[in-house]
């Protein structure tokens, strides 16, 4: 495994998080033992940091994970906790109120507790807001990060899925650094690479991670647009740098992530040990310019102009 600092904070993370969204399956006792041999396999192969929500599993993958904590305390010694919160679920099919995204001071504070709680910890190393919020008050939210810091509930506040201009206007009200922007990184969706996002993260020392990198790769990325023409071009690509590279072609996918000069953090979601292990060998491919550039043009079916 490789590590590096997230900038402005003092979270010497490994380059890959694991993310917890999958780890409780279908809430069966044995898709939850198997989320547990995920978690532990993650920390043998060097994995110290760990993303969560409030809203996966509905607070179960919390709730798991706090066991795992519970029954070795030292693990969480060696961890980075990262926790997510402000997508407000509609609480029953009678609830009259919406889904809906919620960042007013109240429901962050009793969301933070919630997770602390389930984790069975006293403070999460990092908390981001889950998706904007259409109707975020800046200065509301920059008050509720003070009170979280200066209460020792959280380390660090960071936010995912934010387009430039939402982060440039919450750290334009924040008292201390906004260190992360989780974004949808894939073959797929590279949004990022072109609204800005990339250049922000870098110019503003805001670290990106990545979530469902495999995303257009191992399963059909979210409002997959694809073609089978197209998924026949990137496959057959893949293959080619595949065989190149001597490793799987989900491994190139995490390489191309990894190139970009923003030192983007990809989040590995799998269940499966062996997957868990092997993705750290992504770390080790010197991946090439040529090989990024042949992967975009196989995936927009065009050279760049
Ligand atoms: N901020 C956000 O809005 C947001 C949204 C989504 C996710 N996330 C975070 O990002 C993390 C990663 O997302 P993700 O789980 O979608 O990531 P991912 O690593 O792209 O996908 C994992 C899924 O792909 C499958 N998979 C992996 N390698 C495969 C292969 N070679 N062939 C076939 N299937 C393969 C896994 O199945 P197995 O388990 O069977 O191996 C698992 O179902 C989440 O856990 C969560 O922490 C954040």
């Amino acid at each position: 495994m490789q590590y590096k600092t997230i900038k402005n904070t003092a979270i010497y993370s490994s380059r890959l998080i694991y993310g917890c969204m999958r780890i409780c399956g279908d809430n069966s006792i044995e898709d939850k033992n198997k989320g547990k041999r995920a978690i532990h396999s993650a920390i043998e192969v060097g994995y110290n940091h760990f993303d969560h929500a409030d809203i996966y599993g509905a607070g179960q993958s919390e709730t798991l994970f706090g066991e795992v904590l519970k029954a070795s305390p030292k693990l969480r010694e060696e961890m980075f906790i990262t926790s997510k919160a402000g997508i407000r679920p509609k609480s029953s099919e009678m609830d009259y109120a919406p889904t809906r995204y919620d960042f007013s001071k109240q429901y962050i504070l009793e969301s933070v507790e919630g997770s602390l709680k389930r984790l069975g910890i006293e403070q999460l190393d990092m908390f981001l807001l889950h998706r904007p919020d259409y109707l975020m008050n800046v200065h509301e939210v920059a008050d509720v990060f003070d009170v979280l810091q200066t209460s020792g509930k959280v380390k660090h506040f960071g936010v995912s899925n934010f387009k430039p201009s939402q982060a440039a206007l919450l750290r334009s009200a924040m008292s201390m650094p906004l260190v992360v922007n989780q974004v949808e990184i894939n073959i797929h969706n590279i949004d990022t690479l072109l609204n800005g996002t990339l250049d922000q993260c870098q110019q503003h020392d805001i670290t990106p991670i990545a979530w469902c990198p495999l995303g257009g790769v191992a399963y059909p990325a979210w409002g997959n647009t694809f073609t089978g023409i197209d998924e026949k071009r990137i496959e057959t690509e893949l293959a080619l740098q595949a065989i190149k590279y001597q490793c799987e072609p989900w491994l190139v996918i995490l390489a191309w992530i990894l190139k970009h000069p923003a030192d983007i953090f990809p989040i590995i979601g799998s269940t499966t040990p062996a997957r868990i292990i092997a993705a750290k060998h992504a770390l080790e491919l010197q991946y090439s310019r040529e090989d990024w550039y042949r992967l975009l043009e196989a995936r927009n079916g065009v050279s760049v102009p």
